[in-house]
């Protein structure tokens, strides 16, 4: 039987993730753990632990005194926050890795998820359809230290037998938890901010498109790739993952579908240049063929849940 440790289980995707892998291998067999308390459903599910990723010693003591079989690291500082504080955020984004491939090196947790990101690319690399292998030439802290990560795992595969797993989500979109300090997170701060004021003051120009997904098609394909079997992974380093690409307008004339009224204005800050050295779409054809990639929401019906699921949150 799997033991699985999640890091980082407070954030945007870990308050998802670990719901849906204690469905899968049992309440009992998921430990959430974080340097920030949890929601309450991962409180009253299953086990939860403060547990700071920094700290190799009670990582490794901790992978080893519950027989963890398999550890999904999500602790990162994401790109616009990365910008403000560039060594920290380096340090804290390769460190976390670094400390996760060790342990597991040192311990029986041979299955390592870590989450890269479309910042791995650059303003050099092809922006449409941007191929699996192309130019990665990334300007961001924050995508310097996905680039450098995905080498690591691979790195580690390859040298030390870890079965190091990876994705580069696109921008991740859900109603639970709001992502903090990244660029696409206009994407989830405008439901809010409609169903709230009717209205949104959006920090990227209207024709800045990004790759993005719908928090639940991230975690079922998460899932997916680590269930798949090994053999069939042609990369250890990271998936592309494409998911729906739509500019801010596009979304703002979907949320309109429901209420016509919704007014946006754009005032784009420093997170349009990181935006604009991102692809507009990805091209996931690999992913699809060597462990099923699928995805099943698109820019309408995730708009419909968003606002249906943020209303009920801000109406209690
Ligand atoms: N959503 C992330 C960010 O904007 C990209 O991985 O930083």
């Amino acid at each position: 039987m799997d033991n699985i440790l999640v890091i980082g289980c407070s954030g945007q995707i870990g308050s998802e993730l670990v719901m849906a892998l204690r469905k899968v291998y049992g309440n009992e067999h998921v430990f959430a753990t974080d340097i920030k308390e949890p929601t309450n459903e991962i409180h009253e599910s299953g086990p939860f632990q403060i547990l700071d990723v920094l700290d190799f010693k009670n990582l490794l003591h901790f992978l080893v005194r519950y027989n963890i079989t398999q550890v999904y690291n999500l602790a990162a500082v994401l790109s616009g926050n990365a910008e403000k504080i560039p060594l920290q955020a380096w340090d804290i984004n390769m460190k976390s890795l670094m400390n996760t491939l060790e342990a597991a090196r040192q311990s029986d947790a041979k299955k390592v998820f870590w989450p890269s990101s479309i910042a791995v690319f650059g303003p050099t690399t092809p922006r449409h359809d941007t191929p699996q292998m192309t130019v990665m030439e990334p300007n961001t802290v924050y995508g310097i230290s996905k680039l450098a990560g995905e080498r690591w795992g691979e790195y580690y595969n390859k040298k030390y037998d870890i079965d190091f797993r990876s994705v580069r989500y696109p921008g991740l979109i859900s109603y639970k938890t709001e992502p903090g300090g990244g660029t696409t997170d206009y994407a989830v701060e405008i439901f809010y901010d409609a169903i709230r004021k009717g209205s949104y003051e959006c920090f990227l120009s209207s024709k800045t498109a990004l790759p993005m997904m719908f928090m639940e098609d991230a975690i079922t394909n998460t899932i997916r790739l680590m269930q798949a079997d090994g053999d069939k992974l042609s990369l250890r380093s990271s998936y592309n993952m494409a998911g729906i690409s739509f500019d801010p307008e596009q979304l703002t004339n979907a949320i309109r579908k429901y209420m016509p009224d919704f007014e946006i204005t754009y005032k784009p800050d420093f997170r349009q240049a990181i935006a604009d050295s991102w692809p507009a779409c990805i091209d996931d054809s690999v992913a699809q063929k060597d462990w099923g990639l699928k995805t099943t929401y698109d820019l309408d019906k995730m708009t419909r849940i968003m606002l249906e699921k943020i209303g009920e949150k801000l109406a209690v």
